[in-house]
């Protein structure tokens, strides 16, 4: 039976973690909803997040697939712990959504040297302080400090394919050196919206080359391959 992983994003940002789903399990089926429409979800409350998401959520479910991944940190960061937690309990069971957050916080433990940490993210996900208290309860003691630097103007900017113009320009210099005055350290940067990766190239023309950063699209494949194998109930091959 058809019964593909669906992702979500509030717009084309989930695509850059799409792209890395297909290249780590070809095998798969996917079903992508990006919702335009509305985008951007960084700015909005933690109830219309949420409503948003869900429905979303329950789209997907309602074309048949199993597990969702909300390949959106907002949505990871306002709505994901709301729904496991209230929504599916009143759904069939065995159907499961996973966030992109997690991941993510794992992966920079074994990646920093010096434990000083940087995220950039939307106002909604700095806002949450998800990350801070994730990379406390998930990096394993390896991240000392955190600093975080919300964006809101990269997501339209992306949204509205000005990819390459002046103003993204400016906008990404003064994010990310403002991100720098916080902790001049870090050594790791965590694009911490799935929006950034568009904008790799300007934001690696601000940023020292010593620091690593962090893209979650291969982050998010990996573990999802290993959370399939698992859970060898969620096959759709
Ligand atoms: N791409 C989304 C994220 O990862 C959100 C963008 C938005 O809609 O503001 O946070």
């Amino acid at each position: 039976m058809y019964s593909p992983i669906g992702v979500f994003d509030s717009g084309y940002g989930g695509l850059t973690v799409l792209k890395e789903i297909c290249r780590e399990l070809p095998e798969y089926d996917l079903l992508y909803l990006g919702d335009n429409a509305r985008t951007p979800y960084g700015t909005r409350s933690f109830r219309v997040v949420y409503e948003y998401t869900l429905q979303a959520v329950e789209y997907l479910f309602s074309q048949n697939c199993p597990l969702v991944i909300l390949a959106c940190n907002t949505a990871s960061a306002k709505a994901l712990r709301n729904i496991q937690q209230r929504a599916l309990p009143r759904m069939v069971p065995g159907l499961r959504v996973l966030g992109v957050i997690r991941p993510s916080v794992e992966m920079v433990a074994g990646i920093t040297r010096n434990g000083r940490v940087g995220v950039l993210g939307t106002p909604g996900t700095i806002g949450s302080l998800s990350y801070p208290i994730e990379l406390e309860k998930w990096a394993g003691g390896k991240v000392k400090s955190t600093v975080q630097e919300a964006c809101p103007m990269w997501v339209p900017l992306v949204e509205n394919n000005e990819l390459h113009s002046a103003g993204t320009d400016y906008f990404v210099e003064k994010h990310i050196r403002a991100l720098l005055l916080k902790d001049p350290l870090i050594d790791t940067v965590i694009l911490g919206c799935t929006h950034y990766p568009l904008l790799i190239d300007t934001i690696r023309k601000y940023l020292p080359g010593t620091i690593t950063l962090v893209d979650q699209g291969p982050v998010v494949a990996l573990k999802l391959k290993e959370y399939l194998t698992r859970h060898p109930e969620i096959d759709n091959r």
